[in-house]
């Protein structure tokens, strides 16, 4: 299939253009490097041995949209873009919705004109707030703490109502626990801008030096050892399901909702424990106060994603510290700096 891949030279974008392309997809590019950079889509090439066409523009603008979407006779399109940090979406509200909401209006309009109805959009487990009951299944009523995943539920409602009035669409919703590790080939990687934001990327940043100690964010918490537990989830296997995706709508109309996550949740200290065994570094860690609008816990119920899509995630933490290890050693401050 001919595919477009918004927001492709980001972390979980340029994993799936590498699933897709070894898949035996066409994809184009398409990302504004606002959260990324140029290097991403060279390594795609590299991993795949594959030319992938990039454009650098924002989606948002129409008539650039207007010249990607005419590029090709595309089959569907893989919409990754948007801004996904959970407290700049406190403090920057517009800019969120200004980029996530309608810049995906925007990209559904120009899908329109030119008759490409088949979509597959990233939404996130935190469209489910901080639910009593866990696993998360994907009929948990959904409750957004904040701008950022409220931005998510507002598309999701969008892309029902766009299938309502047109039932050509053909949408699949794809809701992520928590992306980690990197590819194997250790050529491709998280490339986060700044302090990050997420657990796996400072923690190894720290192992390798470049921080010096991790902040834990509360041990306090009504778990097992008082730190926060999240389902994470190779990024490798999350991109493997979108491939699965783009199987399950050739056959199937309508809009879909699956969760992608292993089912498993671990705390803050097995995954510090997990990095530290993997790269036989330590990684010092403090604890601190609790970060603002997290919860407790939150792991997915993955089996409608494995009866419907025939997607279950084969790799596990131990295996996604080892290739993010390897990312983080070749490439200690991301794509601009590469160790032989
Ligand atoms: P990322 O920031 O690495 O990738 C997003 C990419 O989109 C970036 O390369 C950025 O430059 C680009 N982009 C943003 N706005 C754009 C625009 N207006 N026009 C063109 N390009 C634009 O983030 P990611 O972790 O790869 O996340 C990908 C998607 O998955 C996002 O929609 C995110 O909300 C969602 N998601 C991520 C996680 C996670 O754990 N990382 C969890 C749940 C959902
Ligand atoms: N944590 C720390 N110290 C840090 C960073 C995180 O202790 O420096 C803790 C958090 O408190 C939490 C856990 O590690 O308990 C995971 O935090 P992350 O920031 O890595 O991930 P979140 O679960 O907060 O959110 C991520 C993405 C969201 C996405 C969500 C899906 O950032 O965009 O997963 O489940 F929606």
């Amino acid at each position: 299939m001919n595919l477009l891949v918004t927001g492709g030279a980001g972390y979980i974008g340029s994993h799936t253009a590498i699933e897709l392309i070894m898949a035996g997809h066409d994809v184009v590019v398409v990302d504004n490097l606002s959260n990324s950079t140029r290097a991403a889509v060279s390594a795609i090439e590299t991993v795949t041995g594959r030319d992938v066409t990039f454009f650098e523009y924002d989606i948002r603008n129409d008539s650039r949209l207007d010249e990607v979407l005419a590029c090709r006779a595309f089959d569907a399109v893989l919409h990754f873009a948007a801004l996904k940090a959970v407290g700049e979406s406190a403090a920057q509200p517009l800019r969120y919705y200004a980029n996530n909401v309608a810049g995906t209006a925007t990209l559904l309009d120009g899908m329109n004109d030119y008759g490409i109805k088949t979509l597959v959009f990233s939404s996130s487990a935190s469209v489910y707030g901080d639910p009593d009951t866990m696993p998360i299944g994907e009929d948990s009523p959904p409750d957004p703490k904040s701008p950022y995943a409220r931005t998510k539920l507002i598309t999701e409602n969008l892309l029902h109502d766009l299938h309502d009035a047109d039932p050509d669409w053909r949408i699949s919703i794809l809701r992520y626990f928590n992306a980690v590790g990197a590819h194997p080939s250790g050529r491709i990687g998280e490339d986060p801008s700044g302090v990050p934001n997420n657990l796996l990327p400072f923690v190894a940043q720290v192992a390798v030096g470049r921080r010096n100690c991790l902040n834990v964010f509360g041990d306090d918490y009504p778990t097992p050892d008082g730190t926060g537990i999240r389902d994470y989830l190779h990024v490798v296997d999350l991109a493997r399901g979108h491939v699965k995706a783009l199987d399950y709508l050739a056959g199937a109309g309508g809009v879909s909702v699956h969760n992608l996550g292993t089912g498993r949740g671990y705390s803050v200290f097995e995954v510090v424990h997990a990095f530290e065994a993997a790269s036989g570094r330590k990684v010092p860690h403090r604890v601190a106060a609790r970060r603002p609008g997290d919860v407790a816990v939150s792991w997915a119920d993955p089996s409608k994603a494995r009866d419907e899509l025939g997607w279950t995630a084969e790799y596990d933490l131990e295996r996604a510290c080892e290739d993010l290890w390897r990312w983080q050693l070749t490439h200690p401050r991301g794509f601009s700096t590469r160790k032989a």
